[in-house]
């Protein structure tokens, strides 16, 4: 039987028990509190013959971003395949985009998503996801034009609309359109204390314009109500520690990663990366973290099978590796990477082309600062810059590489691409403890020359 659900898109239960668990089950996704899954199986019990809750738990696992959970989303796939027949258009649209997630066909899940969303700009399950992978694809564009093409059409008073809004305010921030970003943020809260990804933006406004110590402020204010057993968690932390690096608080930074970054806190890669990458800031600052490095790597299962599967994730984990002081485990999983990237088996992955063409160049240069090579770091990193987008993440997640190609200048003999970038930061923010301490280095290194 079919019937309209709460946003009136046609569904194809007429459990309510099973639609109110599913319903659940998206709050949960676009909240980050807890997981879906148990939601899930509790409206797949209900209505054992609804194929979309068994595409959501596919599309939750993929979204996870790691290889070994593929099979699992597989699973899933065949099960709602075995139910598409009753299932409305809408649910086989979610299901072929979902099965294209499934081949890493990335570009081709969201433009389907995109064309659900025409058709129905409040079907937030599309939004949320297409907005993951969008994200996952460096697609800034679309993080701001999807959710404002579907806002005006949502009612103010649906629960999940403060959702889409936190949707929103990202996508502006990451297209610098910051006092925007800030204010539609800071609406999604008013509405709903609890959007993580509405905290999140604000909070990378701030970070984005240097505005470190009411940054830090800010994640004190919302922290508590944003990440309460919420995936976001780890995340928030990590902006947390950047604020703190901003004021050059090493010890703070420290702290925040054995407690929050490291240890058993992270379940996933996706949770690693930002262990990884303020270690490698740490040890591009010149301090000794192989210590706290080797720790984070206990807990990264060295599993080959993941490398080239996210180029974002396998880029990280260099990251982790050479802040551990581990440059041969490096080489060797760069070695891996790059065998992963020439596999034609895998070319059609979208994913496929960003590891080959951005992360593979991208990776041997890091490698190279490794290794004390700092004018081949340089000459390797500086030329990628522009297609450094093409990894996804936020503009704070890939300033990482920025922060390397900074330190290669101040090490080797390219003072003025070095110059070049520190005058980009300080065009973008105010003098920042952490800028200060690169322009010290710079001019010190200029003096040396003289
Ligand atoms: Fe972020």
């Amino acid at each position: 039987m079919v019937s309209p659900d709460l946003r009136g898109m046609p569904c194809s239960s007429d459990s309510a028990a099973a639609r109110d668990a599913a319903e659940q089950a998206l709050r949960r996704m676009m909240s980050f509190h807890g997981t879906p899954l148990a939601d899930l199986d509790a409206a797949i019990a209900a209505d054992p013959q609804w194929c979309l809750p068994h595409v959501m738990k596919a599309g939750f696992l993929l979204g996870l971003a790691e290889r070994s959970l593929g099979p699992r989303a597989d699973e899933h796939l065949a099960q709602a395949h075995a139910l598409a027949l009753h299932a409305t258009l809408r649910e086989r649209a979610h299901l072929d985009a979902v099965q294209l997630l499934a081949q890493g066909l990335w570009h081709g899940a969201c433009r389907s998503w995109g064309e659900l969303l025409l058709q129905q700009p409040r079907d937030a399950l599309a939004l949320h996801w297409a907005q993951l992978w969008d994200f996952y694809r460096g697609d800034a564009i679309s993080l701001r034009q999807r959710p404002a093409r579907a806002l005006p059409d949502w009612d103010a008073a649906d629960p999940l609309q403060p959702y889409v809004l936190g949707l929103y305010a990202f996508g502006l921030e990451e297209n610098n359109l910051h006092a925007l970003a800030e204010d539609v943020g800071r609406q999604a809260l008013a509405a709903n204390a609890q959007v993580p990804w509405a905290v999140h933006a604000v909070a990378h406004v701030m970070e984005v314009q240097g505005r470190y110590e009411e940054g830090s402020a800010w994640l004190r204010q919302h922290q508590p109500a944003a990440t309460e057993n919420s995936g976001f968690a780890s995340h928030l932390w990590w902006l947390k520690a950047l604020f703190r690096l901003e004021a050059l608080d090493i010890a703070g930074v420290l702290r925040l990663i054995d407690n929050h970054l490291s240890g058993e806190a992270p379940r996933y890669t996706l949770q690693r990366v930002g262990a990884a990458s303020i270690l490698w800031r740490l040890h591009l600052l010149g301090e000794d973290v192989s210590a706290a490095g080797a720790a984070l790597l206990e807990r990264w299962p060295a599993d080959d099978g993941e490398a080239g599967h996210h180029a974002f994730n396998d880029v990280h984990r260099v990251l982790a590796l050479l802040a551990a002081a581990e440059q041969g485990r490096a080489e060797a999983w760069v070695a891996r990477c790059a065998e992963k990237a020439m596999d034609v088996d895998d070319a059609r992955r979208s994913n496929h082309a960003t590891a080959r063409e951005v992360a593979l160049p991208l990776m041997r240069g890091l490698l190279a600062l490794g290794r004390g090579d700092a004018d081949g770091a340089v000459d390797s990193l500086y030329p990628l810059r522009a297609s450094v987008p093409r990894l996804g993440g936020s503009q704070a997640q890939r300033d990482v590489i920025d922060l390397s190609v900074l330190a290669a200048a101040a090490r080797g003999g390219r003072r003025q691409i070095g110059r070049a970038l520190l005058n980009e930061r300080l065009m973008a923010k105010p003098l920042t403890p952490l800028t200060r301490w690169w322009v010290d280095r710079l001019a010190d290194d200029e003096e040396e020359r003289a």
